[in-house]
C-alpha cells in the first residue's frame, strides 16, 4: 500500500461523511461492486474508522437491511457491518434458522464451509434494489475476520447468520448474490408477497426450479 492509497481512501471517506445520512447506496452496474476490495490495514485511523462504521450502521438500518459492505457505499475496502434484530414470525425464523444478530463489524472477513450442507432461501441485496431470488448457501461456515478493534474473530455460524456473513463477505470479493442465485426464482418487489412463505418450496413448484 502506498501513501497515496492511504490518502485516497481517507479523502474519499471524509468526502462521503461530509454528505447526508443515510449514505447513498450504489446499485448493480457500478464497478466498485465488482472489484475485490482492498484489505483494511489501518488506512483510516481509529476516529475516521469509527465515524465510517457509525454511518454504515445508520445506512443499513435505514435501508432497512441486515448487512452493508463498504463497496455498497462506493468504498473499495474490506469492511462490512451486520445486524439482524428485525422482528420475524416464528415459522420463518425456525425454517431459516434466523436468530438475532447484534451489531457487529467485519474487517477483512473470509469464510469456508463447515460440512457440505446447502440451504436455499429467497435473498435480496440493497444494491440490487427491488429484486430477490432464491440463493443456495452453506448452512454452516467458519468465519475468520477482525472486529472493529482489530481483535481476531474465528467462529462457526449456522443458518441465517451464516447466510448474512457469506453475502457480505462475497461483496468484498466483488461478488453479488445474483451471480449464484436461481434465476428462475427471480422475483420483483411487485410479486414478493406471493413468496413470503417460510421456505421457497411453493415458489420452486410454481416457477419451475429445484432446491438443493
Ligand atoms: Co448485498
Amino acid at each position: 500500500m502506498t501513501t497515496a492509497d492511504v490518502g485516497g481512501l481517507r479523502d474519499e471517506v471524509e468526502r462521503l461523511l461530509d454528505g447526508p445520512l443515510p449514505l447513498p447506496i450504489v446499485q448493480a452496474g457500478h464497478p466498485v461492486l465488482r472489484r475485490p476490495a482492498a484489505p483494511y490495514e489501518g488506512q483510516l485511523g481509529e476516529r475516521l474508522l469509527a465515524r465510517l462504521l457509525e454511518a454504515m450502521r445508520v445506512t443499513m438500518l435505514a435501508a432497512p437491511g441486515v448487512g452493508l459492505a463498504a463497496p455498497q457505499v462506493g468504498l473499495g475496502v474490506a469492511i462490512a457491518v451486520v445486524q439482524d434484530e428485525w422482528p420475524v414470525d416464528d415459522e420463518a425464523a425456525a425454517a431459516r434458522e434466523r436468530r438475532p444478530v447484534p451489531f457487529r463489524v467485519l474487517v477483512n472477513p473470509a469464510y469456508e464451509p463447515v460440512g457440505d450442507e446447502r440451504v436455499a432461501f429467497y435473498e435480496g441485496c440493497l444494491s440490487v434494489h427491488g429484486w430477490q431470488a432464491v440463493t443456495a448457501r452453506w448452512r454452516s461456515v467458519r468465519l475468520r475476520a477482525l472486529d472493529a478493534d482489530g481483535a481476531q474473530v474465528d467462529e462457526v455460524l449456522t443458518g441465517w447468520p451464516a447466510r448474512i456473513v457469506q453475502h457480505e463477505t462475497d461483496h468484498l470479493a466483488g461478488r453479488l448474490y445474483v451471480d449464484s442465485a436461481e434465476m428462475r426464482s427471480l422475483c420483483s418487489a411487485a410479486e414478493a408477497a406471493r413468496w413470503a412463505a417460510a421456505t421457497p418450496h411453493e415458489a420452486a413448484c410454481e416457477l419451475g426450479f429445484t432446491l438443493p
